[in-house]
């Protein structure tokens, strides 16, 4: 096992990462209910049936309540039930709150505990990669509405953070390739060696590899350095928006699919091989540069590339007519991106392997990468 200490003053705290770590979990619960404090775990139903015998220790110290896994779980009536219920389990401001699940669960959850009473101590057990690497780490915390996704939550950092790899082992392939999205991101972003050391492994990670773990903790060792130098997103350039490499034009390509045809993962993979192609047309990497990348994210068995036809509304249009509408309806999509202001596309884009830095990129450099990304 191996841990993290999260530095944030008076609200840092431990992230253990490795099997074992869900004992530990299971340990906190137990002197959190003998110093007289309730202790509720809001759990992911299809974790607590793939791990049924694992997880039978918790309602020993926890009232459990079982949520559906999935982004509907992540809204208002979800919300409303769950502070009604802890309510009227007479939970008081000393109580406190476990999420056990992936970021839709440690989401909701952490929003619930940063809401109620306002405010209640909060621990995430991620059964995720994703929410391993990137959700449990950050103190962001959310719910959807029907206008948008994450469009409402806070910041509410958690107590302590215990990542059990052992969960991963029930993870879809497809889930844990979306993981390794984020981990790759890390690399990327702002590690020249754990890039390499990605690259040296023989074998793909999966949850059993022996450099698994290392990986997790040096994902959250990145995000939550990121995160300790502008922990509300207030900086200009750089800070916590490095985080988002791969995200601009990921989002627009998850927005214009339609929510559901690509994990959130995918879609960053395709980001990320985006953002690295357009650093090579502004001159600051080489193609070995942008191949290493868009090898790493194969090898993980993510996507580097999407065809025009995904967006299109008349697929049987020529291929070039597709392009120019797809990539309008992607530049579009970018332009209303939350994260785009004042109508300037700003993008992470990629120094070096392991040197990012975000800069305003001119709509028609971008729009002409688009259509030369579309295949
Ligand atoms: N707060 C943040 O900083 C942050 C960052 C990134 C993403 N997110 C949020 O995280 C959410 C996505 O999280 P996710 O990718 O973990 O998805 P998720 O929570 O929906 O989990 C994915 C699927 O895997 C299942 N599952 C979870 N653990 C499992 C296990 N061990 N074995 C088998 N099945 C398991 C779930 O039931 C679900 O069907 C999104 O809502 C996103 O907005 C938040």
């Amino acid at each position: 096992m191996t841990e993290l200490n999260v530095e944030l003053g008076s609200r840092s705290y431990p992230i253990f990462v490795g099997g074992g770590a869900f004992e530990l979990a299971l340990a906190k619960m137990a002197e959190l209910r003998s110093g007289k404090k309730k202790v509720f775990c809001i759990a992911d139903a299809a974790v607590l049936k793939a791990h049924a015998e694992k997880l039978a220790e918790i309602s020993k110290y926890a009232e459990l309540f079982e949520i559906a896994g999935g982004e509907g779980s992540k809204s208002f009536p979800m919300l409303a039930e769950i502070c009604s219920k802890l309510a009227r389990h007479n939970a008081d401001r000393k109580s406190a709150v476990f999420a056990l699940g992936g970021g839709v669960i440690g989401d909701l959850a952490g929003f619930v505990s940063a809401v109620y009473m306002r405010g209640i101590e909060f621990y995430q057990i991620p059964t995720t990669l994703l929410a391993m690497v990137d959700s449990s780490v950050g103190g962001k915390t959310g719910i959807n509405i029907p206008e948008g996704k994450n469009l409402v939550g806070a910041f509410h950092q958690p107590h302590g953070v215990f990542s059990d790899t052992e969960f991963l082992e029930t993870l879809p392939v497809r889930e844990f390739a979306a993981g390794m999205a984020e981990v790759v991101k890390c690399a990327v972003l702002g590690d020249k060696r754990f890039f390499e050391q990605l690259e040296k492994e023989s074998k793909p990670l999966g949850p059993k590899h022996p450099y698994l773990a290392e990986a997790i903790l040096k994902s959250c060792g990145l995000k939550a350095k990121v995160v300790a130098q502008d922990e509300f997103e207030t900086s200009k350039n750089g800070g916590r928006a490095l985080l988002n490499l791969g995200h601009t034009f990921g989002h627009a390509v998850e927005n214009c699919a339609g929510y559901g045809n690509f994990l959130h993962g995918e879609a960053v993979a395709i980001g990320m091989a985006f953002a690295a192609r357009l650093s090579k047309k502004l001159g600051k990497i080489s193609d070995v540069e942008v191949g290493r990348i868009e090898t790493m994210l194969k090898l993980c068995g993510l996507p580097v590339e999407v065809k025009a036809s995904v967006f299109a509304e008349n697929k049987s249009a020529p291929g070039n007519i597709q392009r120019e509408e797809s990539a309008e309806k992607l530049m579009r999509a970018m332009m209303r991106d939350k994260k785009t202001q004042l109508g300037v596309l700003r993008f992470v884009v990629v120094n070096a392997i392991g040197e990012t830095e975000t800069e305003e990129v001119p709509q028609d450099t971008v729009k002409s990468m688009v259509s030369e990304f579309l295949k």
